[in-house]
């Protein structure tokens, strides 16, 4: 399956494939199909997806132990983010249907690309 992300993303040419930052992940993943739970005091494990500065908090510590990655978002590393691994298996978001095979090529890109809060290039 990592095979075929990579492919589409030579494919669909890395600059461009994740538009413009934090920003353009937020309303095309995290607005509508996360932050109505993950947002606010009462977050699942502290995983408040609003801002970009809150995606650097440590998890919890049962996540370190089911995926064996201690970070929500390893820049550069998608197969080592947390949220990337949750969201391809299909877990996230929960109750609902799985993200397009689209949205879940830019949020790995991104994240491949530094997950920067701003477009830089
Ligand atoms: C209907 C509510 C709901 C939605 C929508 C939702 N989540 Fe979650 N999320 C949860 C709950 C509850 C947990 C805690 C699950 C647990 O402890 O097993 C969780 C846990 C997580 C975790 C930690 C993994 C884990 O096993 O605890 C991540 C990462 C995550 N969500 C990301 C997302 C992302 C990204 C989206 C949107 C694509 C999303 N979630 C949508 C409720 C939701």
């Amino acid at each position: 399956m990592m095979k075929i992300y990579l492919l589409l993303t030579l494919l669909f040419f890395i600059p461009n494939s994740y538009g413009g930052g934090f920003k353009t992940i937020s309303s095309r993943i995290f607005e509508p199909k996360c932050i109505k739970c993950h947002s606010g005091t009462f977050a699942p494990h502290g995983i408040d997806l609003t801002a970009y500065e809150n995606l650097w908090k440590t998890p919890g510590h049962h996540l370190i132990l089911k995926h064996g990655y201690k970070k929500l978002i390893v820049k550069g590393k998608p197969e080592k983010s947390i949220i990337y691994l949750e969201v391809e298996s299909g877990e996230m978001p929960l109750g609902g249907e799985r993200l397009s095979d689209e949205d879940i090529i830019l949020l790995y890109d991104w994240i491949l690309a530094g997950a920067p809060e701003f477009l830089n290039i």
